[in-house]
């Protein structure tokens, strides 16, 4: 093989319930994910003399600390095998969104890689890889939607979920998630914003993270509730721990006209993506 290009989608969490939190730091959570197939980074893969790396977003390490990079060298452990390619990423999906780009662009590596050296690991060690990496890392190794349990590495497919039109925007700053998680116990509901689980097409829409993300990012509550109030949403709700908020549009509703009037009204730095769940 001499080169190789993959897609690395975003996700999008349609509910989110943080259970409790566990002896080890993290939270137990149970988390119904989706992926958004016309929202991905992409991975290039090249033969070359030894390992190389290259990220086009300045704002992203291009060093050891990129979690692509994390996913080669645990790759190259596990397989006994020094890693001969030069690897290309291409961002178009935020950072510090709550869309789990690095996540995904993680589990595309170690798909790449597995694929490049004819399968040598094979699905169970790649989830290994993967969970041992981040938590919703693993989610993204096969297609398709999934409800996530443990940390979020215990994955069940869910065969059939309904399509959503969304509306993505974010504004310039991010949410660092262990924030997120961090004040999850202690903080409190912000009066006058809905946190309750909206009913959309058969499905529930809830977070448990807007709570501690809203409370200290008001920005974030001020455009779920905007957007609420707008006739084009049918529902309103923060990506994962942020700070990306999606508004889920009925099936005539405009959202490229949408964001331009949220940049107008409320934020002229904001970025926006509208398309579709998938399935
Ligand atoms: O696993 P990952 O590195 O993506 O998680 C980042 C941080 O988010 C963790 O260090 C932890 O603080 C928090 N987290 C958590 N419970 C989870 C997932 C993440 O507390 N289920």
């Amino acid at each position: 093989m001499n080169s190789l290009t993959l897609q690395a989608p975003a996700k999008l969490n349609l509910s989110l319930r943080v259970l409790d939190k566990r002896a080890d730091g993290y939270h137990e959570i149970d988390t119904l994910m989706v992926k958004l197939p016309g929202l991905t980074d992409q991975l290039e893969f090249r033969e070359n003399a030894g390992f190389s790396f290259h990220c086009d977003d300045p704002e992203v390490p291009g060093d050891e600390r990129n979690i692509v990079v994390k996913a080669v060298r645990s790759y190259a452990a596990a397989a006994g095998l020094a890693c001969e390619c030069a690897i290309t990423l291409k961002k178009s999906i935020p950072h510090g969104a709550g869309l789990g780009g690095g996540s995904s662009d993680a589990a595309a590596t170690l798909l790449g890689l597995d694929q490049w050296h004819a399968h040598q690991l094979g699905a169970a060690r790649l989830h290994e890889l993967a969970a041992s990496l981040g938590s919703d890392v693993a989610f993204f190794l096969a297609p398709g939607a999934a409800r996530c349990t443990g940390r979020g590495e215990i994955i069940e497919p869910v065969a059939s979920i309904p399509v959503l039109r969304v509306l993505l925007l974010k504004p310039a700053f991010g949410v660092p998630t262990p924030d997120a998680y961090d004040r999850w116990s202690s903080s409190r509901e912000l009066p006058g914003v809905v946190y309750s689980a909206q009913e959309v097409s058969g499905v529930s829409l809830v977070n448990d993270l807007e709570r501690p993300v809203f409370a200290k990012y008001r920005f974030l509550a001020e455009l779920k509730q905007w957007l609420l109030d707008r006739r084009e949403t049918a529902a309103a709700i923060l990506c994962g721990s942020g700070s990306t908020v999606c508004a889920v549009l009925h099936d005539d509703a405009d959202g490229e006209a949408l964001a331009k009037c949220a940049r107008h009204e409320l934020d002229p730095g904001l970025w926006h993506w509208s398309g579709t769940t998938g399935s």
